[in-house]
């Protein structure tokens, strides 16, 4: 069993996930990092040049199959895992009015965003659990990267909306039943995060920004989040779970 902790960040090639791949190995993680596409992603030699050991899981956290692969590689690699970052996500392929939506982009967003890492924690939760028992002195945390579409609208992309909603609510039921093993189980909600996923959309946010959508009138950044994935991997909240962490310029204030 390898002496450092281990964390599972999925979808760490690019953006939110590769800050938060970043930031572990920075705070002496070692890594499986996966990402859907088949190619080494460039998160795995930067992870190496801060001192971590880094292996890299390609798999679609939608498929039971995938998950399962990357499950076993951090056994067979490892033989251990202290800490679960469900980050990879999509967003809609195609903004369209909820009216139109169609049931394969709800099967495709829900898939990706919450049935795949609903099963990928329960499958990690259960090994936490075994490891737990022979490692009681261990610390297991688990983080969700939410959104604030969990609780604003979008019209335009409600299965997102849903998808992420659903995440809010897994948070919470794996914090009560992991809670008895003193497994933390956090929701990070970022904003507006200046990555791939929001470039498309990037002059509708400046915009907006600028007209003070968030009262910290600037973009987010991949970095931000990661910070707070830091914290808790430093086990700053350890007296905490179900936790849902705001990263978001202050969006989620309701301002009169
Ligand atoms: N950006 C924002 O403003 C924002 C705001 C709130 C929440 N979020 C959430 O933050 C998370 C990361 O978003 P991001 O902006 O960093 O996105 P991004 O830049 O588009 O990166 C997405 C990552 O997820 C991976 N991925 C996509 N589908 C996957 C699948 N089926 N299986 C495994 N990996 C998959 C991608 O892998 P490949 O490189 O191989 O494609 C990539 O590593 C998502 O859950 C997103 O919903 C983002």
């Amino acid at each position: 069993m390898a002496e450092r902790p281990v964390a599972i960040v999925t979808g760490a090639s690019r953006g939110i996930g590769r800050a938060i791949a970043l930031e572990l190995a920075s705070l002496g993680y070692d890594l499986v990092v996966n990402r859907v596409q088949d190619s080494l992603p460039k998160t795995k030699t930067e992870a190496e040049e801060l001192g971590a050991q880094c292996e890299f899981a390609q798999g679609d956290v939608s498929k039971a199959e995938d998950r399962r692969r990357l499950v076993e590689t951090t056994k067979s690699k490892f033989g251990r895992c202290d800490m679960l970052v469900n980050n990879a996500g999509v967003s809609v392929a195609k903004r369209v009015d909820m009216l139109e939506t169609t049931e394969e982009s709800f099967d495709r967003v829900i898939g990706i965003n919450l049935k795949g890492p609903y099963f990928l924690t329960q499958q990690v939760a259960n090994w936490m659990i075994e490891q737990k028992k022979e490692h009681p002195e261990r610390a297991f945390r688990i983080v969700n990267i939410g959104s604030i579409s969990a609780y604003t609208s979008s019209p335009a992309r409600g299965e997102y909306c849903v998808s992420k909603a659903g995440v809010t609510m897994m948070t919470k039921l794996y914090a009560d039943r992991l809670a008895e093993y003193n497994i933390g189980v956090f929701e990070i909600s970022p904003g507006i995060i200046e990555t791939d996923m929001t470039s498309a959309v990037k002059g509708k946010y400046d915009k907006l920004i600028a007209e003070g959508l968030t009262p910290i009138r600037r973009w987010g950044r991949p970095e931000d989040v990661a910070k707070a994935v830091g914290a808790i991997a430093e086990g700053r909240l350890d007296f905490s779970t179900g936790q849902v962490i705001n990263v978001d310029g202050g969006f989620h204030l309701r301002r009169l």
